[in-house]
């Protein structure tokens, strides 16, 4: 071992190996010590992984790019706050996985819709725990994404060169907040009916394009049966689309910029020396 290399740390040592396993290379027709043909299949084995890896790298060219998002650096004091980003997103993940499975048995025509949503919760299985999942792990979302936005705000780090993230990240927001109102229509129940009728209402008291807005949700001048196929469609296809797209654009600069230090420690000037400047 060259002098420059580090011995590894104890618990990073392969450990000796046990009695059984050296009776084992033994039986294997090897003296002991030297590997048998048992230790030769679990050695080829391991490597398998490896080689379907190297296999896909030289196909797809991928493992610079993997390395690059995998492997950054990140700024001393890092903590539990930087993973509220993360949490978001895997809100975000659980509210696809679990739509899928509620849109399976959904069915968004106005006269049945309601039908359709009472069966997932009384008849499907597992249909209520998902339908509960589903219903809320969408505040949860709003919540970590509230949170999320407090921390890159209280940390500076929507300050240059992130201002673009930030922007990014506000239409996040908006989207996100869409997807509730969307979704809340869908039950068709007297509540959600009402409260989007209100909902509406509120957009259409909005300058200028107040009125526009209030047409297009509605599906024309008058609440009617394509009001909730609309909603079904902007809550199923369109904002899931746009936020999956968004966040992939959020992550890459993520990955591309790193994160801020915590303001505390981008405080701390070190003096330069004579040499260092
Ligand atoms: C679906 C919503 C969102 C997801 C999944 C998401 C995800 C993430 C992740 C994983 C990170 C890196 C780790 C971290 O700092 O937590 C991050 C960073 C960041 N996010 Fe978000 N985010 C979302 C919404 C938002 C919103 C609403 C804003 C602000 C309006 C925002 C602004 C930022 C900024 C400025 C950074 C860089 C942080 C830094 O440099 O330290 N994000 N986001």
């Amino acid at each position: 071992m060259s002098k420059l290399t580090p011995p590894l740390p104890k618990f990073l040592r392969p450990a000796p190996p046990r009695p059984s396993e050296k009776e084992r290379s033994s039986d294997n027709g090897e003296p002991n010590g030297k590997p048998g043909r048992a230790d030769k299949l679990r050695e080829s084995a391991g490597e398998g992984g490896a080689q379907v890896v190297g296999w896909l790298d030289e196909r797809t060219g991928a493992s610079p790019f993997l390395r690059g998002a995998l492997y950054r650096k990140v700024p001393k004091g890092t903590n539990w706050f930087y993973t509220l980003g993360s949490a978001t997103m895997f809100a975000f993940v659980s509210q696809a996985v679990t739509g899928v499975f509620l849109a399976m048995y959904y069915n968004p025509d106005a006269t049945r819709a309601y039908e359709s949503a009472s069966h997932i919760t009384n008849e499907v299985f597992l249909g209520e725990l998902v339908r509960g999942m589903h219903k809320w792990g969408s505040t949860v979302m709003i919540v970590l994404l509230f949170l999320h936005m407090a921390r890159t705000f209280v940390f500076g780090a929507y300050k240059y060169p992130r201002e673009l993230n930030w922007v990014i990240g506000v239409v996040l927001l908006v989207l996100t907040l869409a997807m509730g109102l969307t979704g809340y229509l869908l039950p068709f129940d007297q509540r959600s009916y009402w409260a989007t009728i209100v909902a509406v209402n509120l957009n259409a008291s909005a300058p200028l394009i107040g009125p526009f807005l209030a047409d297009f949700l509605r599906g024309g001048g008058e609440f009617s049966a394509t009001t909730i196929t609309r909603f079904y469609a902007l809550h199923m296809l369109l904002i899931p689309g746009l936020i999956a797209a968004l966040i992939g654009a959020h992550l890459y600069l993520v990955a591309k910029l790193g994160t801020t230090a915590p303001p505390w420690l981008r405080a701390e000037k070190k003096e330069l020396t004579k040499e260092e400047i």
